[in-house]
């Protein structure tokens, strides 16, 4: 079976010299069995004419928001709902910067945040305009906000400039689209995960943390991403870009990760509790720089619990996700990860042994044993890409299993 074969992409041209390219795209894409309708922004249409789009898509093109006849055939609204995939090619660096403040000032805009379906971005311009600053953070708030950033591809440009900017060609973004329609293992599943460490501040510049660098949190939300799910990832601080279609919202202590974790962890089918968050906060944080005193050998900090995240989620009575924890042990690791599988009444536990330095905190690898009460599953040692695709099969059998029950 084509896998384009009924869906509807919404294709919104902005004004680059790559819009001639979106007459073969719309054909391929329809040839796979793809409904595209065209979205044009005014200046789109200075480069291919809506009449050639409307000629290749078979639909007649939407280019004003307000237009009496446009709306009421098939208005913006409906358009936004109607699509199962918006992609926007070309995205010049206007259209990004205008994507990127929320604005809606025509058609295509205001569909993008009109739209719950998932956005493609295809961004076409010059290198240098590409490589600016202000480019990239809007593709980074972009990217954050789980949006896909197909591209650019490199090479000689319309302008005569050679680098990064091209349009990816008609091909390769079908492609993208048929990877993305591809049926998959978590497809339909939404999964919230935890990555990084908590900061719990003592005064305005210091704090307490641990050594977790996101690794393997930020590899699950990225596999995960990539097995079909929807994924939420909450981000203590870490140096790591987010996963590529994955929303991150990032938090600092382990009371704003509850807090966000809260508030969006019933609308998720799995939690996964990745994040090395503090177990103690110091119970007052000092309003002003603590000051070395003179004669003080030695400094107190008077530490308080912090809330158990994954205890709280485990506790729902309504909208309980499956809810995985990971166990970081120095020691007896199985012991300890079968109490905390138990205590905090998880589904399922990751357990790893953190003593030694070539796996677990900081490092590209770990090792894990898979616990859930009425079993278990040694992973062995792996990248935490590849574990964290074990893990995650793992989980879905567990679901699947659940479901037959
Ligand atoms: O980030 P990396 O450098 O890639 O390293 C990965 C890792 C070692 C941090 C990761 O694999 C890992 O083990 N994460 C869990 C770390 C941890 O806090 O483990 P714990 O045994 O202290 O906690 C048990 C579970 O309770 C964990 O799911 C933890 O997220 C959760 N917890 C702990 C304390 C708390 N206050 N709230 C929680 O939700």
């Amino acid at each position: 079976m084509q896998t384009l074969s009924g869906k509807k992409i919404l294709l919104g041209i902005s004004g680059g010299i790559a819009a001639y390219k979106c007459a073969e795209l719309t054909r391929r894409l329809s040839e796979r069995g793809a409904q595209v309708q065209v979205v044009m922004t005014k200046a789109a249409k200075e480069f291919i004419t809506p009449l050639t789009m409307q000629a290749v898509s078979g639909r007649p093109v939407s280019d004003s928001l307000l237009d009496p006849a446009a709306e009421a055939s098939m208005g913006h609204i409906e358009l936004a709902k109607w699509a199962d995939l918006v992609l926007l090619a070309p995205a010049t660096a206007d259209l990004i910067a205008r994507t990127s403040a929320g604005m809606g000032n025509d058609l295509l805009t205001t569909l993008l945040l009109a739209t719950e379906a998932p956005i493609a971005i295809a961004p076409a311009m010059n290198q240098q305009m590409y490589r600016n600053i202000a480019t990239q953070e809007n593709l980074s708030t972009l990217r954050r906000r789980g949006m896909l950033i197909w591209g650019p591809a490199s090479g000689e440009q319309a302008c005569g400039d050679v680098g990064l900017g091209r349009m990816l060609e008609p091909m390769d973004l079908v492609a993208r689209c048929e990877q993305y329609f591809q049926p998959k293992a978590l497809q339909g599943k939404s999964i919230l995960i935890t990555a990084g460490p908590t900061q719990e501040a003592i005064d305005p510049v210091r704090y307490i943390s641990n050594h977790s660098s996101g690794k393997m949190g930020y590899a699950l939300a990225n596999v995960a991403q990539k097995m079909g799910a929807r994924v939420t990832l909450v981000s203590g601080p870490v140096a790591l870009t987010p996963p590529q279609g994955v929303e991150t919202l990032s938090v600092k202590s382990a009371e704003e990760m509850l807090d966000v974790v809260m508030a969006n962890v019933t609308q998720h089918d799995i939690f996964i509790g990745c994040a090395a968050v503090a177990d103690y906060k110091p119970a007052n944080i000092a309003e002003q720089k603590i000051k070395k005193m003179a004669g003080h050998e030695v400094m107190n900090i008077t530490m308080v619990k912090n809330p158990d995240i994954i205890a709280t989620v485990a506790k729902l009575d309504e909208g309980r996700p499956f809810t995985v924890g990971f166990a970081a042990e120095t020691q007896d690791v199985e012991s300890y990860a079968k109490g905390k599988l138990a205590n905090k009444n998880l589904d399922m536990i990751c357990a790893n042994d953190v003593s030694d330095t070539t796996i677990g905190f900081n490092s590209n690898d770990n090792a894990i044993t898979l616990y859930w009460p009425d079993g278990s599953l040694p992973l062995g040692t792996a990248s935490k890409s590849a574990l964290a695709h074990e893990i995650l099969s793992e989980i879905q059998q567990q679901l699947e299993k659940n479901a037959v029950k």
